[in-house]
């Protein structure tokens, strides 16, 4: 379990003194020139050696993907772009942060940008996210009051300016391709990778997009050095992270936990334990609802890690930890995020856009019992003609779940589809 001492986000919660001032008082833009004063090569290798996994989801390694920003680039601009596009159901971490620790984001926004050569940074702020924004916005102008930003920020000889866009409410905005066109003033639809964006991002530079809780360790990583958080988590799932637990628990929480606590310490320690108790579980999605759920046989033993989860056929993703006990109809739950997962679609691609409507409609059939048992595998069949041959990563995450049921409680579907119980399932999509 994460000791104090190696907290990173000191006011999660709000609870300590708001502004900067706040800020200050509990560590942050303490020595930021000093930082950048060791230059762009240290900081890279810094970040690297820390073994920070990006945590929007995907996990790829921070340092690794800063130093594909080219050195020289022919005169073009570089951008650092911060997705707060924060969407993926059961997660509500990077909100914390924006309400409460925003400077711990925007220091790591200066020295980010600084060490990829951009003098310009965008934080794409999610259109439901009205207070976060201000909040956001407001430290914003106290950094720029303070020098902190702008000509010469926080006296470290390197100009920059931060500005903070709030989209206009669409999951596929959060797309890292998407976000960049939505950037742009089109219409937020995914392009084609390669190139990557630090070829190839926005306004064509090279660009880096890098999550909130990503940027905002940067600094105390930096500070506190790269072996310090190496040497908290597991090899290659370093560090600590944002846990964001929903569900059927008695205290639904955001904490932050040492990467690799056992899912069920998580639960208990922090979260109440399962309403009913731990025998009372079913089932839980362990990262947000891309990533397939897994069975409480498999939750009695799992390690809250990338690799981990990986080797369990399922991710850590976003951390979002959707705990649901034996009162759950799965099917139901399922069904639900199916409909998500159409009504999100940007429709660009075959595959996802025509496949997710299928994948909802028999699903639908599957929650009310009216399908036939040998859909399953047809439904199966249409998960697999989705996942992977799509443009971005959004037909996978509707595939899986999907899968994820089947793999586990087909024998549930299956008792559903030949008794026919549980009609009263109708699933709208919105
Ligand atoms: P991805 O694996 O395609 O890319 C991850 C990052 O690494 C991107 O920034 C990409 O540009 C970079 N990258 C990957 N391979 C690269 C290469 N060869 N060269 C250069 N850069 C490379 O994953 P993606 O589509 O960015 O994210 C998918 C994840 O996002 C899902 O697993 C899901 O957990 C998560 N997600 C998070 C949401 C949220 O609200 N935070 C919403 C929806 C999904
Ligand atoms: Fe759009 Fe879906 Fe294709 Fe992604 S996979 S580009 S959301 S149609």
């Amino acid at each position: 379990m994460l000791q104090d001492k190696d907290r990173i986000f000191t006011n999660l919660y709000g609870l300590g003194e708001k502004g900067l001032a706040g800020a200050r008082k509990r560590g942050d833009w303490d020595g930021t020139a000093g930082i950048i004063a060791k230059g762009r090569d240290w900081i890279i290798d810094e970040m690297k050696k820390s073994g920070l996994r990006g945590r929007g989801g995907a996990g790829f390694p921070t340092g690794l993907k800063w130093s594909f920003m080219p050195k020289d680039s022919g005169g073009r601009p570089h951008y650092l772009v911060v997705n707060a596009d924060e969407s993926e159901p059961g997660t509500c971490k990077d909100r914390e942060i924006m309400r409460h620790d925003p400077q711990k984001l925007i220091e790591g926004c200066l020295i980010a940008s600084f060490a990829m050569g951009a003098h310009v940074c965008y934080i794409y702020v999610r259109g439901e996210f009205i207070r976060e924004r201000e909040a956001l916005q407001a430290a914003v102008d106290e950094a720029y009051a303070a020098g902190l930003l702008g000509k010469n920020a926080a006296g470290s000889g390197w100009d920059f300016d931060l500005y903070v866009h709030h989209g206009a409410g669409a999951y596929i905005c959060g797309e890292e391709t998407a976000l960049l066109e939505s950037l742009e003033g089109k219409k937020g639809m995914p392009r084609l990778k390669p190139p990557f964006p630090a070829n190839m991002g926005l306004y064509g530079a090279p660009t880096t997009v890098n999550n909130v809780e990503s940027i905002a360790v940067a600094p105390t990583i930096l500070r506190r050095g790269s072996d310090w958080f190496a040497g908290l988590g597991r090899p290659n799932n370093t560090g600590t992270k944002i846990f964001s637990i929903s569900g059927h628990v008695n205290n639904p929480c955001n904490v932050e936990e040492e990467m690799g606590i056992p899912l069920r310490e998580l639960i208990e320690k922090h979260a109440g334990g399962v309403r009913g108790g731990w025998d009372n579980l079913l089932a839980i999605i362990p990262g947000g609802s891309s990533v397939p759920m897994i069975p409480k046989a498999v939750c009695d033993e799992i390690l809250m890690d990338f690799d981990s989860l990986k080797a369990a056929q399922t991710g850590l993703g976003t951390a979002a930890v959707i705990v649901m006990d034996k009162s759950t109809d799965l099917i139901k739950a399922i069904a639900r995020i199916s409909a998500f997962y159409k009504h999100e679609s940007c429709g660009q691609c075959t595959p996802c856009r025509e496949g997710t409507g299928w994948m909802w409609r028999m699903m639908e059939r599957m929650a009310s019992g009216e399908a036939q048992v040998s859909e399953i595998d047809m439904l199966l069949d249409v998960t697999k003609r989705v996942e992977g041959h799509t443009i971005c990563a959004l037909g996978d995450a509707a595939a899986w779940p999907i899968q994820g049921l089947m793999r586990h409680f087909r024998h549930v579907v299956e008792e559903r589809l030949t008794t026919h119980k549980g009609a009263s399932t109708q699933v709208a999509a919105e």
